[in-house]
C-alpha cells in the first residue's frame, strides 16, 4: 500500500501540554507526542503531519482542507468536543475517516465533559489512555484506510 497522509489535529490548550494540569493530562509536551506519532506513523506507512490550534474556525478550516489533502485524520477536539456544533457539522461532512482521541476518560470527568457533540460525528473515539489513545488512534486509522468502505461494519 502506498504511504498515506494522516493529519493529527489538536484543539485548544493542548499546546501547553506538560504544563497544563499534569496530574490529569500527563507530563509530555505536545512536541514529544507529535514526534512519537511521526515515528509510529513511519512504521505504519503513514506520513503524519500535526497541527494545534486554539481557534474553532481554524480547526474547521483544517478539517475542510484535510478532505482534499489527507487520507485520514486523528482529532483531539479538546473542549470543542463539548461545545462546538459547528465542528460536529464539519465532521459529518468530511469524506475521509476521522478518529477522535482524548487523553482522559471523559466518562470519568465532570458532567459537562461527559456530553460530546463530536463523538457521534466521527468513525470512532478512543479515550482515557494518555498518549496511548493517540497511538491506538493511528492503528485504527490504518485499519479504516485499508478496509474498503463496503466491508466496514458501520457507516
Ligand atoms: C481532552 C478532554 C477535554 O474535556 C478537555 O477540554 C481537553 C482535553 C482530553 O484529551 O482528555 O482539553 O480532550
Amino acid at each position: 500500500m502506498a504511504s498515506r497522509d494522516v493529519w493529527v489535529l489538536h484543539g485548544p490548550n493542548l499546546g501547553i501540554l506538560g504544563r497544563r494540569e499534569p496530574e490529569l493530562y500527563g507530563k509530555n509536551a505536545l512536541a514529544s507526542i507529535d514526534r512519537r506519532l511521526a515515528e509510529l506513523g513511519e512504521e505504519l506507512g503513514m506520513n503524519v503531519t500535526c497541527f494545534q490550534t486554539n481557534h474553532e474556525g481554524a480547526m474547521i478550516d483544517r478539517l475542510t482542507i484535510a478532505m482534499d489533502e489527507a487520507d485520514g485524520c486523528l482529532l483531539n477536539p479538546a473542549a470543542f468536543t463539548h461545545t462546538s456544533l459547528a465542528l460536529a457539522d464539519t465532521l459529518r461532512s468530511v469524506s475521509i475517516p476521522v478518529v477522535e482521541v482524548h487523553l482522559t476518560n471523559l466518562f470519568a470527568r465532570e458532567e459537562s465533559r461527559q456530553r460530546s457533540l463530536t463523538g457521534s460525528a466521527v468513525r470512532g473515539v478512543i479515550m482515557g489512555l494518555g498518549v496511548t489513545s493517540y497511538e491506538l488512534g493511528l492503528y485504527a486509522l490504518r485499519a479504516l484506510m485499508e478496509t474498503p468502505r463496503a466491508r466496514r461494519a458501520t457507516r
